[in-house]
């Protein structure tokens, strides 16, 4: 709110300032100009009295000499802030009409002026107002036969120049504060959506997450509201993520926990048989085995979301490296009688952690088979393109209905809650893989159809180490393989 209204004021501020600024240099501008403008209509205006009375005074005098004829000069009328004043060739004042001047200051002009020259010059008059002259010569036959002075009083000018300044100052002042006043208006009603912005932001932040900015227009503004809301959305889901995440992971480690303790109450209610006690340590131990693991998952995912998982990558050769798991797995399809069948493997070398790829694959092998029934059918296939290696696992599976596929991948999600338990499933296997897969530059997709299967495909970049790599990477994982499996793979490779 403070800020808010900080900006306003310093916006209308700044603009007032920079419009009187403006308008004060551009009136500062017009008073120069019009200063001396007015000066020079004087300084014109005097000089064309000046010749007006020279030429009377000319036509007047016809022997060399100054001759005044009276009536010629009533014809020269003077006006009240005028002074005319003929002089002879001795500087003795022949004429002298309207203001009086103080002699001593004008006796320079004067002498100049019987000597040829004329000038401008600004005196005063006896009654100490300021008066512009301007004398010359008269001249008869080229020579100096006598002077003039005219002058006029200087206070039109300043009376002009006055009325100019206060009607500037006015209209500065005036414009100035309407400027102002509107400015600050304008920029309050610009900064009204910022305000409301600012409290429905505050509000959300306070903790209803759910409220959004309501502005719909496509300005500026609208673009940090779609922002905003945007950023809130994502605020919102990851915060209903984390805290469903909290409820999940607790609700998960309570279910061994209770057990551990029913189990362990139950049993030292009396005195039990050794085999009972056995039964009852082992309960516990598997309790404890899968509590540890599901913390362990956490874990894992906590680290990696921060980016503080080591990954040691290292060339391997992936045909090899998929073939070897499903040999792992098969056991357990060849339990519920499923079709293990490997496809069409290439066998790109990749960089990879070979641990934690192996916990990748061995869960998506894994669901394959535990959410496919039996006599079901896998199809596990690796092909290259594009520099790209892609391992997919299809199966002929329950399928994951649409609405579950784009959660599949957060922890502790599981389509079917009750069976997955059943099986052993946490529900954090897809979110482990999907960050394994990421940290090696790569990504899972998934594709399904309810009750008809299931498809994972994961997708890892291929990279051509030095041959010598290669080969080790290769040889690395046939020493590897154990006998029998090196006959399997014989016969797959058939
Ligand atoms: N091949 C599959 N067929 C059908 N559903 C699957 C398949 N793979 C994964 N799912 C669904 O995705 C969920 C999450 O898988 P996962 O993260 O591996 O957890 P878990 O296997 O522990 O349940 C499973 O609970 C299941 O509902
Ligand atoms: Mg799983």
């Amino acid at each position: 709110m403070k800020l808010v209204k900080s900006v306003r004021l310093r916006l209308t501020l700044w603009y007032t300032l920079v419009l009187a600024s403006l308008l004060l240099a551009f009136s500062i501008v017009v008073f120069i100009l019009l200063t001396s403008n007015l000066n020079q209509r004087l300084d014109e205006g005097i000089k064309l009295r000046s010749v007006h009375l020279s030429a009377i005074l000319t036509e007047a005098g016809t022997s060399g000499t100054l001759t005044l004829d009276t009536n010629e000069i009533l014809n020269f009328q003077i006006q009240q802030d005028e002074t005319a004043q003929v002089f002879g060739t001795d500087s003795v004042p022949l004429l002298s009409l309207g203001l009086h001047l103080d002699d001593s200051l004008i006796k320079l002009a004067i002498g100049d002026a019987l000597r040829g020259k004329s000038a401008y010059a600004t005196t005063k008059t006896q009654g100490g107002d300021q008066i512009r002259i301007f004398v010359s010569p008269v001249l008869h036959d080229a020579s100096v036969i006598g002077a003039v002075l005219v002058g006029r009083e200087t206070r039109g000018v300043a009376v002009t120049l006055d009325s100019y300044k206060s009607m500037a100052l006015i209209a500065l002042i005036l414009i100035t504060a309407l400027a102002g006043g509107g400015g600050y208006f304008i920029t309050s009603r610009a900064l009204k959506p910022v305000r409301y912005i600012a409290e429905t932001a505050k509000v959300i932040g306070d903790g209803d997450l759910s409220r959004r900015i309501e502005l719909t227009d496509g300005d500026e503004i609208g673009a940090v509201v779609l922002t905003l809301n945007n950023m809130f959305d994502r605020l919102q889901s990851a915060f209903i993520r984390e805290r469903r995440f909290t409820s999940d992971a607790s609700h998960e480690l309570r279910t061994p926990l209770s057990i551990i303790e029913a189990e362990a109450t139950l049993t030292l209610e009396k005195t039990r048989s050794k085999n009972d006690y056995k039964k009852a340590l082992s309960l516990i131990a598997q309790e404890t085995t899968h509590m540890s693991s599901i913390i362990n998952d956490l874990l894992f995912l906590a680290r990696s979301e921060a980016g503080k998982v080591n990954f040691v990558m290292e060339p391997l050769a992936l045909g090899d490296f998929i073939k070897d798991l499903t040999m792992d797995v098969s056991v357990l399809a060849r339990r519920k009688k499923q079709k293990l069948e490997l496809k069409r493997i290439e066998n790109p070398i990749i960089l990879g952690d070979e641990i934690r790829l192996r916990q990748l694959f061995l869960n998506i092998l894994e669901n394959a088979i535990r959410y496919t029934p039996p006599k079901g059918t896998i199809t596990v296939s690796l092909s290259v393109q594009d520099k790209t290696a892609v391992v997919e696992v299809a199966d002929t599976g329950i399928g994951i209905a649409a609405g579950a596929m784009e959660h599949i991948f957060e922890p502790f999600f599981r389509a079917d809650e009750s069976r997955a338990r059943e099986d052993g499933g946490t529900g954090l296997g897809l979110a482990i893989g999907h960050q394994i897969a990421v940290a090696h530059g790569g990504k899972i997709k998934v594709e399904s159809q309810e009750n008809r299967g299931s498809s994972f495909s994961v997708s890892l970049p291929v990279n051509t180490p030095d041959p010598a790599a290669a080969a080790l990477a290769l040889n690395k994982r046939r020493g590897k393989a154990p006998k029998g499996f090196r006959l399997f793979r014989w016969l797959f490779s058939k």
